[in-house]
């Protein structure tokens, strides 16, 4: 259900709601609005804590009985940690844990944007917490019940800045929300068709211009990586190109997403265990697609491009074979080793369509990686490039989103892994290392254009519920996208 938002600067007690959610700092220190739910336990509230074992930790939760003097039908306790240490990151994973016990109330009252010092920002925050906190995927639940929280209304802190900051985080949250039901949905019922006819219905409205090349067009436009991956599939290919032109653009700026809807790894099929949860792999399409549905709402100036190549990655008869040599749109000629290693064929035929529309920046995004995973961990993106100030743009859009990523190298010296026998490169490189020499194999295909590339194999699904994750696909990447494209501004060139 979609989240409205409010504000208003009446004292806590006095708004009414199903429910009222005010912050308690580490070590029980009473946060904005805390003060009356104790008055209203004439003095109790502290014991009452200790007694659950209640001390603030971060995203730690406790209902309190409160009858009488508070307007608002009951009371929960959400913990901030550290008084002098909130951030928007505490405060998103403290709004989480709200969503989750607001799942039953309608109306919600909190305070927690105002339990920080970082006013509109941390606003956002807590929107973009509980939004994502009170996600859900029920259609196949028969048991399932969804959320019925549909109003929350931001206590303490007033006037029109809050409030879009409120409505902006809902949006991005949103959008995330968007790309994690694209990635939980079966790769059965979701294949490039209906990717596409989703996208669609998402961008209506949102300001972009949405075009698809369907087989005949992808041939024509000789899209030999995609091509060669679709083969061993009976789901044609699309591609799908989505512009966002604001007038007076400042700066120009292309987003590659994967979208392999699913990787059986092709005649190098993988093992049982390893494609239970491919039909993830789209995750960098749904990244990139949530994104650039947000791009207006969030006032991007920057002019943005998404190429989005969609294809399962499945082994028929006439799949290709390790061994064979495809020719991708910019001249390249690859050999396919490894038919599992498919995500950076398709990517190679989009970053050269990128590259020929002259953007000041490339960023793509995809699950490319199972090395990334083993590197860093289930959480941590990937983060290769060949222009440090695009990286660092990256970087620091990832950090103020709360999306963590780690900057990893591009060597030079391990290029030669991916030299071919008998054509321009082949697809994968040694046993080690594999995270790289994929990055290696992109940088190949984007010429002297400043780019970065987030390798999402990780972060792209939760297994459990922690913070403002709800376990399947996250959506990683949309807040960082839309704030990169918030601030971009054009990288300096490098030898
Ligand atoms: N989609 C996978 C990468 C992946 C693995 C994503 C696990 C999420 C979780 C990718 O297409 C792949 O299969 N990569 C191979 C490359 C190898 C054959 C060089 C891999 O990582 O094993
Ligand atoms: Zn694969
Ligand atoms: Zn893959």
């Amino acid at each position: 259900m979609p989240i409205a938002f409010s504000t208003t600067t009446a004292s806590p007690e006095r708004v009414d709601a199903d429910l009222l959610a005010v912050p308690v700092y580490a070590e029980r220190e009473l946060g904005p609005g805390a003060d009356v739910v104790d008055e209203a336990l004439e003095g109790e509230l502290d014991s009452f804590m200790e007694d659950a074992d209640f001390s603030g930790k971060v995203g730690q939760t406790l209902r309190v009985p409160v009858t009488g003097d508070i307007a608002a039908d009951s009371v929960l306790l959400v913990g901030v940690g550290n008084a002098d240490d909130v951030t928007p990151h505490t405060l998103r994973r403290a709004a989480a844990a709200v969503a989750r016990k607001a799942r039953k109330a309608a109306t919600l009252a909190t305070t927690l944007a105002v339990a920080g010092d970082d006013g509109t920002t941390d606003a956002r925050a807590v929107a973009e917490g509980l939004v994502l906190g009170s996600y859900q995927f029920l259609d196949y639940k028969g048991d399932g019940e969804p959320s019925t929280l549909a109003d929350v209304v931001s206590v303490g802190a007033g006037g029109k800045r809050v409030l879009k900051a409120l409505e902006q985080g809902g949006a991005t949250a949103a959008a995330t929300c968007w790309a994690r039901d694209m990635v939980n949905e079966p790769a059965g019922t979701l294949g490039p068709k209906e990717f596409v006819a989703a996208a669609k219905k998402l961008l209506t409205g949102s300001g972009v211009r949405v075009t698809v090349l369907e087989e005949a067009q992808i041939r024509k436009q000789k899209l030999g990586g995609l091509l060669g991956v679709n083969a061993g599939s009976d789901e044609p290919p699309r591609f799908l190109k989505v512009t966002y032109s604001p007038k007076n653009a400042r700066g120009s700026l292309a987003l590659v997403g994967k979208g392999v809807t699913f990787d059986s790894g092709g005649l190098s099929l993988k093992p049982a265990k390893a494609m239970e949860q491919m039909k993830t792999d789209m995750g960098g399409a749904a990244a990139v697609v949530g994104a650039m549905s947000a791009l207006r709402d969030a006032g991007v100036r920057a002019k943005v491009v998404a190429y989005v190549p969609l294809t399962e990655n499945m082994p028929n008869g006439s799949a290709t074979r390790p061994g064979d040599v495809l020719t991708i749109r910019n001249g390249k000629t690859v050999e396919v080793l490894n038919t599992d290693a498919e995500g950076r064929l398709i990517l190679a035929d989009a970053l050269s369509m990128a590259v020929e529309d002259g953007p000041d920046a490339i960023v793509d995004l995809a699950t490319l990686t199972g090395a990334c995973l083993v590197a860093l961990g289930e959480k941590i993106a990937g983060l290769m490039g060949n222009n440090d100030d695009v990286v660092e743009q990256l970087e620091a859009a990832a950090e103020r989103a709360g999306e963590p990523v780690w900057h990893l190298p591009l060597p030079d010296d391990y290029r030669s892994m991916l030299d071919s026998e008998i054509a321009d490169l082949q697809n994968i490189g040694g046993q080690w290392g594999g995270s790289l020499t994929a990055g290696l194999f992109l940088e190949e295909f984007v010429d002297d254009v400043p780019w970065a590339h987030l390798d999402i194999a990780g972060p792209a699904r939760a297994n459990k519920d922690d913070g403002e994750l709800v376990r399947g696909g996250t959506g990683f990447g949309v807040r960082t996208l839309v704030e990169f494209a918030s601030s971009f501004r054009r990288p300096a060139r490098q030898a």
